[in-house]
């Protein structure tokens, strides 16, 4: 079985640096998915309260039979919970059969109601009474993290962005080792779009790999953390056979050279507003 590396967060825990995505699963699909990607050895599950099948993840986890330690289990902030997080996390904790999760993210900073420093003041409590082991965000630009981190004096463990070989983020990339948070990547192959490159294809011919793994290398190999979501039991076991293998340092500037700066999900300037 694959083990998977794991990564320092700034507050004293790791991060498995692969888990499994699974927005947009229905709660069937996620309970199978969550299952086999257990079985295969991913012990890092991504799912959120708008996604509609945290009962689905906590289902699979309790009957996985793996001890809870070992299976890091993040959850997001609804948009319309920023005023209300710790009356939200208890019920994703309801939902998910846990008594904590390993990682609560704010979903979308939604920077109109103007209300993320409250969700972020109510998360650090949260974190302090155990009820999450780290606290994070998603979507959050540097102004959102300048000005959470000056009005609490506490920078996130985790910033989850949208991140892929079109949208390949060095700027953000920058201000989050000024801080040292980690970057977790959303749509790390970019909902599959970013797997027909020539470059990704060469890469994938040379080393015996998939444009999937070659992609998930790429973000690997970058420090970041990926959360690949995959429905398809043979994706799953591809998914996380990329620890095997390494991308030159060529290879890793031939891939730089795909950024377009091309964004597949919303601003999170505007979104949720
Ligand atoms: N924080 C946020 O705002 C935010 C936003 C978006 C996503 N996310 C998180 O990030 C996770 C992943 O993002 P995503 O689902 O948008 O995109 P993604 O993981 O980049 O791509 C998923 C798509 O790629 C396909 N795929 C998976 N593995 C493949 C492989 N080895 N070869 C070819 N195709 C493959 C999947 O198909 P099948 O499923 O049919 O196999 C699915 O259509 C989500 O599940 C969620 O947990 C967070």
């Amino acid at each position: 079985m694959t083990a998977v590396p794991a990564i320092a967060l700034n507050d004293g825990h790791t991060i498995p640096q692969l888990g499994l995505g699974v927005w947009r699963m229905t709660p069937e699909e996620c309970r199978a998915s969550v299952a086999h990607a257990l079985e295969v050895g991913y012990r890092h599950i991504d799912t959120a309260s708008f996604y509609e099948n945290e009962e689905a993840v906590g289902q699979a986890v309790a009957s996985s039979g793996i001890a809870r330690d070992e299976i890091f289990v993040t959850t997001k902030l609804g948009n319309d919970r920023h005023t209300d997080a710790p009356a939200a996390l208890r019920e994703s904790l309801d939902k998910l059969g846990l008594d904590r999760v390993d990682l609560y993210l704010i979903h979308w900073p939604v920077p109109s109601r103007q209300s993320f420093v409250q969700a972020w003041q109510s998360l650090i409590e949260l974190r302090d009474q155990g009820l999450a082991t780290s606290i994070g965000v998603s979507n959050f630009n540097e102004d959102h993290l300048l000005r959470i981190i000056e009005e609490t004096g506490v920078a996130p463990a985790v910033n989850q962005i949208e991140a892929h070989p079109s949208f390949a983020r060095f700027d953000q990339l920058q201000i989050h080792a000024t801080h040292q948070i980690v970057t977790e990547s959303w749509s790390p192959l970019g909902r599959g779009e970013d797997l027909d490159s020539d470059i990704v294809h060469t890469i994938a011919e040379r080393t015996g790999k998939t444009p999937a793994q070659v992609v998930l290398r790429w973000h690997i190999q970058r420090g970041l953390v990926v959360i690949p979501k995959s429905v398809t039991p043979a994706r799953i076991d591809e998914n996380i056979d990329i620890f095997d293998f390494e991308l030159t340092e060529a290879d890793m500037r031939a891939m730089h050279e795909l950024d377009k700066k091309k964004r597949m999900g919303p601003d999170p300037r505007v979104h949720g507003a």
